[in-house]
């Protein structure tokens, strides 16, 4: 991977080090230049217009999410967030009071509240140090259970689910349970596969690890899903027929007509990106370079690293055991090293967390330079 023209290409990443990517990773400078030309056409032509005229780009956004996912191009809506993803899929799915929904011990407290709203009870899958789901209890809780939600990889530690386990053990499920991933913070650091882990849906989110501007998300589905009628349907999303409400025609049912297009624009070219990088590649430094980040936090005595033991993925979290975790990001800020931070409040169901912890991941335009500077800092402080 050429990561000088990787970081000649970055526009963030000359000035400070950034390892701020499980929050928003820096986009690429084609994203920002995509972005600014649906915003002109904007400025010229109104939204509408620009909109119609850039369809291709949208469908090519759809294409190329379908080839990371391992999806269908007309089975990708595109949304807002990740969140908004998810609720129109949840909208969708026939959960009702009394219903039983299998969650990760990583989930993330957005995707819990919707089934716990609606009076749908919650078990939780423990995963183990390496990511591996267990398999007792998996037995004991899938019978029975209407669906089976896991989140790939965890926002508030370094852990990644291994989903292909989860696949497996599907089979204890009824055949009509349904079984959705939360790809929001590993779709472009992990490799995602519904149809080779037969699931019913992917939701993610577009600033992250895919490098795309905020206010973008993703949903992919699988054909038992496309079927289904999205509640509450909207103008683009339902019609009228005779007076009676039905879905639009295919994956549009699950697509808002109103949404930031030039936001989208950008995630259309960053996906693109990532693709002519080739993703295993952009997996694989991102893993290397957070593992060497884990490393060389680990060998600081006044740090903790919380992360998993194995398979970790791109998130490195930990806390400074004097400083609390925004002291210690401030410092870094004022020392030109961007981190981030995160708390107990998403996983309601990690306890490794207490308190807030100092959340760092490092993307492909970061530099094993940087993360010395970053030991360094955090050793002298
Ligand atoms: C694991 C996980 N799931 C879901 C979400 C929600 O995504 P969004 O913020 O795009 O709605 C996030 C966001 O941080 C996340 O980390």
């Amino acid at each position: 991977m050429d990561v000088e023209r990787l970081r000649a290409a970055t526009p963030g990443c000359q000035d400070k080090v950034y390892l701020a990517a499980p929050g928003t990773a820096l986009q690429s400078a084609g994203t920002h230049a995509a972005v600014r030309r649906h915003l002109a056409r904007e400025i010229e032509l109104g939204g509408y217009n620009a909109q119609f005229d850039e369809a291709e780009v949208f469908d090519q956004e759809r294409a190329a999410l379908a080839a990371l996912l391992g999806a269908e191009q007309d089975h990708v809506a595109l949304a807002e967030s990740g969140t908004h993803a998810w609720w129109r899929l949840w909208g969708a799915l026939d959960l009702r009071d009394g219903d039983r929904v299998v969650v990760s011990a990583v989930d993330y407290l957005g995707t819990v509240l919707p089934p716990l709203q609606r009076g749908v009870s919650v078990d939780v899958l423990p995963v183990g140090p390496d990511g591996v789901p267990d398999e007792d209890i998996a037995a004991e809780i899938f019978p029975g259970a209407r669906a089976v939600v896991v989140c790939q990889a965890a926002s508030h530690v370094g852990a990644v689910l291994d989903v292909d386990a989860v696949a497996v053990l599907r089979g204890a499920l009824a055949p009509e349970a349904w079984f959705v991933v939360d790809v929001c913070q590993s779709a472009g650091q992990v490799s995602v596969d519904l149809a080779g882990w037969g699931a019913d849906a992917v939701f993610g989110t577009g600033r992250k690890w895919l490098r795309g501007p905020r206010g973008t998300g993703f949903l992919a589905v699988g054909d038992r899903v496309l079927a289904l009628t999205p509640t509450p349907l909207d103008t683009n999303t339902g019609m009228l027929i005779d007076g009676v409400a039905h879905p639009a025609a295919g994956i549009q049912r699950f697509e808002p007509f109103e949404a930031s297009w030039a936001a989208h624009a950008g995630l259309s070219c960053a996906v693109r990106e990532l693709l002519a990088e080739g993703p295993n590649a952009v997996h694989d430094r991102i893993d290397t370079l957070n593992e060497g980040m884990r490393r060389r936090l680990a060998d600081l005595p006044g740090l903790a690293v919380l992360d998993q033991a194995r398979n970790a993925g791109g998130i490195v979290t930990f806390v400074h055991r004097e400083r609390a975790a925004a002291e210690v990001v401030a410092i870094a800020r004022d020392a030109g090293i961007v981190l981030g931070m995160t708390s107990p409040h998403p996983a309601p169901y990690d306890d490794r967390l207490s308190e807030p912890v100092v959340r760092a991941g490092a993307h492909v335009y970061n530099t094993d330079e940087e993360l010395d500077r970053l030991a360094d800092l955090l050793a002298a402080i």
